[in-house]
């Protein structure tokens, strides 16, 4: 069973510079809820209620996000609209919450390896704390679905265009089934001519423990950090690691263009404003053809 999720949050944020400078690139928000809270939703919606963020320098406000706030608790409980206060207590008491400090951001494998305590011998979920999903069905539940069948760890991936490998971690190899492959090899940023097909790594994993042994064995790598991607392979040497398509839409807001992608479809799904917005949009594609 998978009881435990971690989401790493303590990167620095270089690619969203300067709004990183003095706050976590997982605090930005997306409309009006901070991304991290959408990923900690995923996990809770996927039945994990034991979530370990990997935090670090400069990332309080994420602290601060998840816990209590009296003086503002107080103050909304006298308005007569009851949601704001509602939703404030409601973000307090999502899931069990703990931290631990990454002192040097040494890289994702380097990350995750912090976790390895609190995690024990149990797989466990990672949910990258700058990504979201959207989905019917979570995607992280998507995932210990395929782990319940399988027992081994699971990455997550999706399709993209070719011409677009080389922007993605790219995994390869034999087909198990329409969504599932058995991965047999894992290159970081391939040129089209390199990649082994075209499914880019996702951002939400199931790890066995064995994925500790892994990182403990993994040189620095690119950019002088511990790669995840490297762990992975030493992993697949030992143990079957499955790559699973996932059913749904992928932002990574950890970059600018992304970013903004992600807002205005946000923004199109919610009720109160969509149809405004949709015509607002029409209006200024309309001043810019
Ligand atoms: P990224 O590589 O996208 O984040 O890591 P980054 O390093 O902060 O971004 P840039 O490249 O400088 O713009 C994906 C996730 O892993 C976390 C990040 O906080 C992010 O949520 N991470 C990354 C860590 O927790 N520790 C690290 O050492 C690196």
């Amino acid at each position: 069973m998978v009881r435990k999720a971690i989401i790493p949050a303590a990167g620095l944020g270089t690619r969203f510079l300067p709004a990183t400078k003095a706050q976590p690139k997982e605090m930005l928000p997306i409309i009006d809820t901070p991304t991290i809270q959408y990923v900690v939703q995923e996990a809770v919606d996927s039945g994990i209620d034991d979530i370990l963020i990997i935090s670090g320098k400069g990332k309080r406000t994420i602290e601060d996000h998840f816990d209590r706030n009296y003086e503002l608790e107080s103050r909304l409980a006298q308005k007569e609209d009851e949601s704001f206060y509602n939703e404030v207590m409601r973000i307090a008491d999502m899931a069990n919450i703990h931290y631990i400090r990454q002192k040097e951001v040494n890289g994702l494998g380097d990350a995750i390896y912090h976790a390895r305590q609190h995690v024990g011998d149990e797989p466990f979920a990672v949910l990258l704390g700058d990504t979201v999903v959207s989905s019917v069905i979570p995607v992280t539940q998507q995932l210990i679905d395929t782990y319940e069948q399988y027992r081994c760890s699971i990455i997550a991936v999706e399709e993209v265009p070719k011409d677009k490998v080389s922007r993605y971690g790219i995994a390869g190899g034999k087909n198990i089934s329409e969504k599932l492959v058995e991965v047999q090899s894992l290159i970081e940023k391939p040129s089209p001519e390199q990649a082994p097909s075209n499914l880019a790594i996702a951002g939400r994993y199931i790890l066995t423990p064995e994925i500790f042994r892994a990182i403990e064995n993994t040189p620095k790598g690119k950019g002088n950090e511990v790669q995840l991607t490297d762990a992975l392979h030493l992993l697949m040497k030992r143990e079957m690691l499955i790559s699973n398509t996932i059913e749904g839409k992928r932002y990574d807001i950890g970059n600018k263009l992304d970013f903004l992608k992600t807002t205005v479809e946000f923004a199109l799904k919610r009720k109160e404003f969509s149809a405004d917005f949709l015509s607002y949009l029409k209006e200024i594609l309309q001043e810019h053809s």
